[in-house]
């Protein structure tokens, strides 16, 4: 697959892990292309907990589903029968839950470039995060990006430390297959924009 055909293959995946073990040369590269990539400063600010125990997946997923009621509650009418037919999560379906941080204060307190920008720091990390995501694409891996949780939760679950911010939990795996469409879109919940009204020129 060449970078384009990548891009394009990349799903948010949920409900195709099939559960396999991922071949330890793959998680290798995935993680070191991960590691790869863009910092302001050099900063570097990631650190990647891998998640194997099924206890702590477990009570992740039990917290998740917690969450994704809350939001439920805020839904109505065809909103909400569009939401309880979309899976928002494969923690217990895939092979490996890696979690993904930012620490503030790596490369610090003169971080080039961040003097003015601080989400800079959050950037950096959302650029490993893609990194990985494209590399496990390139690996036929999937990976669900799951934000339905609280920091505070997720933190104490495992043991970050407070100055430490955990900015995703991925689920990670072999997959049965990468759909064509986002499941968003195939559920009708939203569609995707064309270029053509994202861009914009000389002037807002
Ligand atoms: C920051 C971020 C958080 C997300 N959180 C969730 C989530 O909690 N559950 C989920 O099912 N998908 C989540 N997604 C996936 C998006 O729904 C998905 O990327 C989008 O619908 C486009 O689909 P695609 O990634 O397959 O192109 C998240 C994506 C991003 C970038």
């Amino acid at each position: 697959m060449n970078i384009y055909d990548v891009i394009h293959r990349r799903r948010d995946v949920r409900a195709e892990f099939t559960g396999a073990p991922i071949p330890g040369d793959a998680l290798d590269r995935v993680l070191a292309a991960a590691h790869a990539a863009p910092s302001v400063g050099l900063s570097q600010p990631w650190d990647f907990v891998l998640v194997n125990d099924p206890a702590v997946r477990g009570a992740f997923h039990a917290h998740v589903q917690t969450e994704r009621a809350t939001f439920a509650a805020t839904l109505e009418g065809d909103a909400a029968a569009r939401f309880a037919g979309i899976k928002v999560e494969g923690i217990l379906e895939s092979s490996l839950s890696i979690v993904v941080t930012y620490d503030p204060e790596r490369g610090g307190p003169a971080v080039l470039g961040r003097h003015a920008i601080a989400d800079t720091g959050l950037y950096s990390v959302c650029l490993a995060i893609q990194n990985l995501w494209l590399a496990a694409t390139a690996e036929r891996l999937g990976v669900g990006w799951v934000s339905f949780y609280r920091e505070p939760f997720l933190r104490r679950l495992l043991g970050i430390p407070e100055t430490i911010r955990p900015v995703a939990w991925l689920c990670v795996g072999p997959v049965a297959r990468h759909h064509d469409t986002p499941d968003l879109e195939r559920h009708g919940w939203r569609r995707r924009r064309p270029l053509t009204e994202a861009l914009h020129h000389d002037h807002w």
